[in-house]
């Protein structure tokens, strides 16, 4: 049936009909009058969002290209930068670093089990000449369901003194609390597609004050994610290079419709879904990757195990015309993730949980009883 698809992967996310309806216009001309008033209410939604009262940038890139900006800007050629390694998108920074000259030291842990804060402080501690400039990680490593524990590492990177903290947070910026301000952090990027609601094409990056003041000595090349040209741009709320109006458009809207849930009711109704999920892959004995004490609320990988992950995918496709992620690297393959980020509800797990006991059936999969993943999800939501 036509226009039914349910995409529940951890981005792109699905996008409201309000913010579908917000980008439905007529652009209008970046250096007009009501282009700079958007971008001022925008911007100060943003700053809200994050929890900062330092203009948060925005910038067209995707995650990314946020990320990269959130390094080349504070950093020096040769810089000893430690990053976190735990899957996909951790060893994609210390790749990104290493493209620039960096000297990247990887701090690793097996993709499905978090990274160790201890293994950051020995690091630190042992750095008395404060070397070590900057420290690189991955909140919610989205290619395992993984959450690294940011507040305790940052706490080490705050002992240290020196090296500032750069934060991929492109699943867990709304999706999960981060105080940007109350815990000092130093850069964190995200990206639209995400827990925005939106469609993918806009990058954001929070910048401390610390990190401006690297900003003034950092040396690695840069043009178009020169951050500096997008601080005075925001400051006169305007942006220095052509912005996806439409899409500014739609951000608006879902900041609007973010305003109206409020913060801590966002978080928590992602911390439900997630559990929930969790709840539900766990009654129907299908193991899941990440610990309980470290799952990300907006992706659960689940392994199976007497079923191809690859057949579940393609079943939940056809015949329910439901979107699950797939493994990356390492893992392709060998899981399935389902993406609770952004525009989801409780309905939607439930939906998606009854279409997995469903696509289990026919797969003649012996391990679940009908109707358990639904009852155990069912169960979370009772308690709100
Ligand atoms: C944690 C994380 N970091 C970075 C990225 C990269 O974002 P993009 O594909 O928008 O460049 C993603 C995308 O899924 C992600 O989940």
């Amino acid at each position: 049936m036509e226009g039914k698809h349910q995409l529940m992967i951890p981005g792109p996310t699905p996008v409201p009909e309000k913010v579908l309806l917000a980008m439905a216009q007529h652009p209008i001309g970046h250096r007009s009058k009501p282009y700079s008033k958007l971008q001022a209410e925008v911007t100060a939604d943003l700053n809200w969002l994050h929890q900062t009262q330092h203009n948060v940038q925005m910038l067209t890139v995707s995650g990314t290209g946020a990320m990269e900006a959130g390094m080349i800007n504070f950093l020096k050629k040769g810089d000893r930068v430690l990053a976190g390694c735990n899957g996909k998108f951790g060893d994609r920074w210390a790749e990104v670093g290493e493209a620039y000259g960096l000297q990247v030291e990887r701090v690793t842990a097996e993709w499905g089990k978090p990274l160790d804060p201890e293994q950051f402080r020995e690091k630190l501690e042992a750095d008395t000449e404060k070397q070590i400039k900057a420290v690189i990680l991955t909140h919610s490593e989205t290619s395992t369901g993984v959450l690294n524990d940011l507040e305790t590492i940052n706490k080490h990177v705050k002992a240290h003194g020196e090296a500032l903290i750069i934060v991929d947070a492109v699943t867990s910026l709304g999706a999960y609390p981060i105080p940007i301000d109350q815990w000092g952090l130093d850069v964190v990027a995200s990206g639209s597609q995400k827990g925005y609601m939106i469609p993918p094409g806009l990058g954001f990056i929070a910048v401390s004050p610390r990190a401006w003041e690297a900003y003034k000595t950092a040396d690695l090349p840069r043009y178009y994610l020169d951050l500096g040209k997008y601080r005075k741009a925001t400051e006169k709320d305007s942006s220095p290079f052509t912005p996806p109006v439409n899409l500014v458009f739609g951000l608006h809207a879902a900041l609007g419709m973010m305003k109206a849930e409020g913060l801590d009711n966002i978080f928590a109704r992602h911390a439900r879904l997630r559990d929930a999920t969790r709840a539900g892959m766990k009654a129907l004995n299908l193991p899941l990757l990440a610990p309980d004490s470290h799952g990300s609320t907006a992706v659960t990988a689940v392994s199976p195990l007497n079923v191809e992950a690859e057949k579940i995918r393609s079943t939940m496709r056809q015949k329910f015309d439901i979107a699950l992620a797939g493994g990356q690297n390492e893992l392709k393959g060998k899981i399935f993730r389902v993406g609770h980020l952004g525009f989801v509800s409780d309905r939607d797990i439930l939906t998606a949980m009854g279409a997995l006991e469903a696509t289990l059936i026919e797969l003649g999969y012996e391990g679940a009883t009908s109707g358990a993943g639904v009852a155990a999800a069912s169960k979370v939501f009772a308690q709100g």
